[in-house]
This record gives C-alpha cells, structure tokens and sequence, in this order.
C-alpha cells in the first residue's frame, strides 16, 4: 500500500477572498449560505456530492469525496471580496438576476455584511467597465501593498485559519508574457516603475502569493501564470490553480470532442456562437476582451482532437467561436454548436446542440471545489501549479513544456488519481485483469 501523504487538518475557519463580487461571486456565496442553512443543494459541485472509488470494484468502497480528504465544511467558509462598485453582496446578486429575489432574501442579512473592498482598478485593461470603489496608490507595488493590508485585516476581524483568493473579475484585454514578468526581481521593479505590462488582476495575485495564499484564476486573463509568479509561488508554498472556468459551451465541448474522437470520426468545422446579457457579456463585447476569451475557447479542440496525430481525420478543422453580447437574456445564455462530421467513407452528418444554460448557476459550484481543494493542496504542502484541477478549466495552466490535458475525463481520473495518491490508496488504471485472471 502507498503511504498517505500528511495533510494538516482542516481546522479553523476558511476566508475565500474572491476578486470581483460579481454574478459569479455573488451566485457562489448566495448559494454556499443557501446550501448551509438547509435551503438548498449543492448540485454540480463535486467536493459536497462527489464520491471516489476505493480499491477493486469487488470491494463496493466509494465514499464521499469529503469522507476521504480533509475539507474546510460550508459552515466554516467566510467571504470577502473587492468590487469597483460599492454594493453589496445581496445589492449585487440582484443586479446579476441569477439567483431569484425568494431565495437570496432568505440569506439577506449575512450577504448585506459583505461590503467589497475599495478594488485595484485600471480601465485600460477593462475598456467596458468603470466605477467608483477604487483605490489610490503611489505606484502598483503600493496598491499591491493595499491588498495585503485588506487581506490581514479580514484574517483578524474573522479569526480566520487560512485564506484562499480566487479571481472573478471581468475578462482583461489580451496579453502575452513579456520580459516584466520573467522573474520575481523583474516584476516587482515593473511594480514600483507602474509598468503597463502588470495588469490589476497580477498585482491581486502577487498579493495572494507573496502571503503564501493560494490562487486561482476563473478568468482567461493573463495573471498567475506567468514565471515570475510561478516561481514566487514556489517558494512562498502557494497552490496556484486556473484559469477560465469550464462552463456552458467548451464544458460540452470537451465532453463531446473526445467521444467523437474515440470512434475516430472526422470533424471538418466546429461553428459555435452564443448570446449572453450579463455583465460579462457586455466586457466580452470589447474586441481586445473577447480576443483573450477567444484564445481561451479556441485551443480546446486542437488539444483534444490532435489533428498532427490524425491528419486525415481534423486537420482542417474549421473552429470558430462567437460570443454576441444580448441584454434581454441576462445570465441566461443560450448556445448553438455546429458540427460538421465525416464518417465511413467520407459520408458527411451534421450535430446541432442548442443549449439553453445559466453561466453562473455552472460557474458557482466550480468556484466552491476550487477554493476548498486549493484550500485542502496548501495543507498537503503541495505548492504551485495544480495540474489536477484542470478538471475545472478551459485553459488548465501547466507546466512548460508540456500541453494541457482537456479531455474532461482524462481531467476527473487526474483529479480523483490525486485524491487516492493523497490517501495512500491504490490508483485505479482501469486494467482490470485481475478479475478474469
Ligand atoms: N459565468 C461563467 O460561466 C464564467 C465562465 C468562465 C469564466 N468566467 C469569467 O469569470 C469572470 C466573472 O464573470 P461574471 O459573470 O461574474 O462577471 P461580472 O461582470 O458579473 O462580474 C465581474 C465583477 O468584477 C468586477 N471587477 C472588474 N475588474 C475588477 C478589479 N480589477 N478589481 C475588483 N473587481 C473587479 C466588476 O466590477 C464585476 O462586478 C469573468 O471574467 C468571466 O469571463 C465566467
């Protein structure tokens, strides 16, 4: 038998820091206080439902998920958050319109407490977006230094344990790696010079880091996963998790892809387009926006279908994606996909998938699981990228030199391979002889 690894208890109690108290945010913390006062379920979420095989089918052991590994409960969670604007969390789950007035007035009184903090807030990397609750700082490394300041302070007004941070603010416009952001020298010179090339989102995450706090990233945005930040997480024994959560379309994406590419059957164009209301959408509308969403959804399918693997089967592939911002559909968006297949032969078929779904009633129990197994990778000593959390990611952030793993399945025996090795239980490879031998 392996032997387990050590993890630290999860005593105490847990702060979830979220960047942006948004639909997202707002949907995820409504819901945790829905679920923990007994009003509703936690569906979707797989830390509260999920169950992992132990040992040999023989042996019928498939426990809880939260059975197996030390989770923080629900009851022990406390949120907080930074926002642009002043509302509060109930102000703000109204606005969204995600979750039903009924419901979010039974929690009324404990979202009304969490009032966000003054945010790290530049326009020029949200052209769509401005607001009043911002702060001021001499230059980044003095706002970076706000953050931390507003982190201690939430950790000693709650009494908290441990912290987690997970970014849920707007889409930034697209970025690449630039020479700031190589090491942890270079990028905190970058922060004292106010160099352009750190946008909001990395000076939350290098707050979150530098406290040794993990960190994930919800958004496509160029953030943790830059060298610098992934070497600072290293040594600080942050577990860093992103980035895009895998939701509505690419979730389907990556559920469908694989099985068509199981049975080997050709795909000759993907044509996916959807209409989105909420105030992502209105972010997304903004072209350098929507170009890092774009990267985000478009490299699921190269990934998955290995067209230099099977050139006659997806090599010219024709995948476009579209996103149109609509009002009148709120967070309720709706999802065509089109997808041209080549069979037996040659012979052409068509698949149409129409999904009506709700962003954030799918983006909430992915934020949940995240924070309490980032929370739960930081008490097993495991530090930096978490690459059996890309489960949960359109764009899984990994390790240079190796391509990401989008299969979904591949990504839930990655992570439940995890939770056995964690346990010191036999991973399962699915061979199975030992029952016919
Ligand atoms: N809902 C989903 O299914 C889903 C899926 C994948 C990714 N995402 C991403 O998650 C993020 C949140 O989505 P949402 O639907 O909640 O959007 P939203 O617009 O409702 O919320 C984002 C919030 O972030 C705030 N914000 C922006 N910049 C900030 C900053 N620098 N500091 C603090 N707050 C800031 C905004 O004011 C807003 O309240 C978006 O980037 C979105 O693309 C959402």
């Amino acid at each position: 038998m392996p032997t387990p690894v050590d993890i630290a208890p999860a005593s105490g109690k847990l702060g979830v820091l979220l960047v942006g108290l948004g639909a997202v945010s707002t949907t995820t913390i409504a819901g945790v206080l829905a679920v923990r006062n007994g009003f509703a379920k936690p569906i979707g979420s797989l830390t509260q439902m999920g169950t992992v095989r132990l040992g040999k089918r023989t042996e019928n052991r498939s426990p809880k998920i939260s059975d197996v590994v030390p989770l923080s409960s629900l009851d022990d969670l406390v949120f907080g958050g930074w926002d642009i604007f002043e509302d509060d969390c109930y102000a703000a789950a109204r606005t969204a319109g995600v979750i039903e007035p009924a419901l979010l007035d039974q929690v009324r009184p404990e979202l009304e407490k969490i009032r966000p903090w003054p945010a790290v807030f530049d326009q020029r990397y949200v052209k769509r977006l401005d607001g009043p609750n911002v702060k001021k700082g001499k230059n980044k490394k003095d706002l970076a230094e706000q953050v931390i300041a507003d982190i201690h302070k939430f950790k000693a007004d709650h009494h908290l344990e441990r912290l987690v941070m997970v970014w849920c603010g707007s889409t930034e416009i697209f970025a690449t790696e630039s020479a700031a952001h190589q090491t942890i020298e270079s990028f905190e010179r970058a922060l004292e010079k106010n160099d352009t090339d750190i946008p909001s989102s990395m000076i939350y995450a290098y707050a979150a880091i530098r406290e040794g706090i993990p960190y994930a990233n919800a958004a496509p945005n160029l953030t943790a996963d830059i060298p610098a930040l992934v070497d600072l997480a290293a040594k600080t024994g942050s577990p860093l998790a992103g980035k895009d959560l895998k939701t509505g379309q690419t979730l389907l994406k990556t559920i469908i892809a694989p099985g068509l590419k199981a049975r080997l059957l050709g795909v000759e164009g993907w044509y996916s387009t959807n209409i989105l209301g909420n105030r992502d959408g209105e972010v997304l509308d903004d072209p350098e926006s929507f170009k890092t969403k774009e990267e985000s959804k478009k490299s699921v399918l190269d990934y998955i279908l290995q067209p230099q693997l099977y050139p006659d089967l997806y090599e010219n592939l024709c995948h476009v994606v579209r996103i149109n911002y609509y009002p009148p559909r709120g967070d309720n968006k709706e999802g065509w996909d089109n997808i041209d297949l080549v069979g037996w032969l040659g012979y052409k078929m068509q698949l149409k998938i129409n999904f009506l779904c709700r962003d954030s009633i799918l983006a909430a129990p992915i934020v949940l699981d995240v924070a309490l197994f980032l929370d739960l990778a930081k008490r097993a000593n495991m530090r930096g990228i978490q690459e059996w959390l890309s489960f949960y990611f359109k764009s899984p952030v990994h390790a240079p030199g190796l391509y990401p793993e989008h299969d979904l399945f591949i990504q839930l025996m990655k992570l439940k391979n995890t939770l056995r090795y964690l346990k010191g239980e036999e991973l399962i490879t699915h061979l199975g002889r030992e029952y016919y031998d």
